[in-house]
């Protein structure tokens, strides 16, 4: 059974999309220990604690500095001994330390299609900000994994999702999660889980 911690720092609709997809059978293998937070007021912590899973929050503004918050968020997350770290929606750039003690045995969710509107400053909204005022006719969601870069891990998978007249940033925001994020972010663990996913010279190959 895979361990997976699932990191949030929002609403958690992609954390629903796991548990629902755990609990409907979609997702076999593996279950979520921990869900962690660096934003107290996440209501994605609710949605952990209304689903019986154990959900925690450490917070930056409770240490002096960067460098603690990271220590200590480590040191949260070693305790739980997890398989998988799950970033889904997690707003927090991952120290360096945390990626090298587990190479590619993170994973991200990026509302596009990598390696368009992704990188710094592309975050929520800000992407289908991008994708609207470039006007792109698809857009979509990647899975990856995380290395030092920002959002340049091995990608898992992606799924097109279609631009409409008339979208808004929130319109297009929903119709990517709807239509790609809460599906191919539960398929990848799945795949991981089943051990259907291996990295070889930097890109994802998936076992049939
Ligand atoms: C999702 O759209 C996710 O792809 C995005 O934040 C949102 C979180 O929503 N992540 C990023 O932009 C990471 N660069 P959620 O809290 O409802 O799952």
């Amino acid at each position: 059974m895979l361990k997976v911690a699932v990191l949030v720092s929002g609403g958690g609709t992609n954390l629903q999309a796991i548990m629902d997809a755990i609990d409907d059978g979609t997702v076999t293998n593996a279950e979520i220990s921990v869900v962690i937070s660096n934003n107290r007021d996440a209501y994605a912590l609710e949605r952990a604690k209304k689903h019986g899973i154990e959900a925690v929050c450490v917070s930056p503004k409770d240490f002096k500095d960067r460098d603690a918050f990271n220590q200590a968020f480590l040191e949260k997350l070693d305790s739980y001994h997890v398989d998988l770290v799950v970033l889904a929606g997690f707003l927090v750039v991952i120290p360096e330390m945390m990626i090298k003690k587990y190479v590619n045995r993170i994973i991200n969710i990026h509302p596009s299609l990598i390696p368009s509107f992704c990188g710094k400053g592309f975050y929520g909204l800000k992407v289908h900000e991008g994708a609207l005022s470039r006007g792109v006719k698809v857009t979509g969601a990647t899975v990856h994994f995380v290395d030092e870069g920002t959002d340049t891990g091995p990608i898992i998978l992606q799924k097109a999702v279609a631009v409409e007249q008339g979208d808004t940033p929130e319109i297009l925001q929903r119709r990517v999660m709807e239509q790609a994020e809460w599906l191919i972010l539960p398929k990848a663990i799945d795949l991981i889980a089943n051990g259907k996913v291996s990295v070889i010279d930097g890109k994802v190959q998936i076992a049939e």
